[in-house]
């Protein structure tokens, strides 16, 4: 029911671990499944990202999405980054389960969440960048 590149990104993920002093970090979650995904990013000056680790707390699908997205968002400026949508990680993981795409959906967010974090700290707006629905504190409470 999972596509090679899926299990391939479960088995092997792609840039796991975390960034000390990250240009931006995000955490988001999933209220009902509990699932947790943390996204790190490192920006450099001209808004290119040099560097993304994530660390998930989830399902295989959450683990292979989030491996996946930060594929997608390596060397990519963060106006670009904005474009990777959970329909394109799901595209270039060959598709996933329909039960599984909320999933896919936890990996855009958390992109979203650490490219939000990292304007904010850069005191910059990023267009077409809306501010995260929830932080985590919020989530772990419903
Ligand atoms: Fe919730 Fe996969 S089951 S993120």
């Amino acid at each position: 029911m999972y596509s090679e590149k899926v299990m391939d990104h479960f088995n092997n993920p792609r840039n796991m671990g975390e960034i000390e002093n990250p240009s931006g970090v995000g955490t988001v979650g999933n209220a009902k499944c509990g699932d947790i995904m943390r996204m790190y990013l490192d920006v450099d000056e001209a808004g290119v990202i040099r560097d993304v680790k994530f660390k998930t707390f989830g399902c295989g699908a959450a683990v292979a999405t989030s491996s996946m997205a930060t594929e997608l968002v390596k060397g990519k400026t963060v106006q670009e980054a904005l474009q990777v949508t959970n329909k394109a990680v799901m595209e270039a993981l060959d598709g996933l389960p329909p039960v599984k795409v909320h999933c896919s959906l936890l990996a855009e967010e958390a992109i979203h969440a650490a490219l939000w974090d990292y304007a904010k700290k850069r005191g910059i707006t990023i267009e077409g960048l809306q501010e995260p629905v929830a932080d985590i504190e919020e989530i772990a409470e419903a």
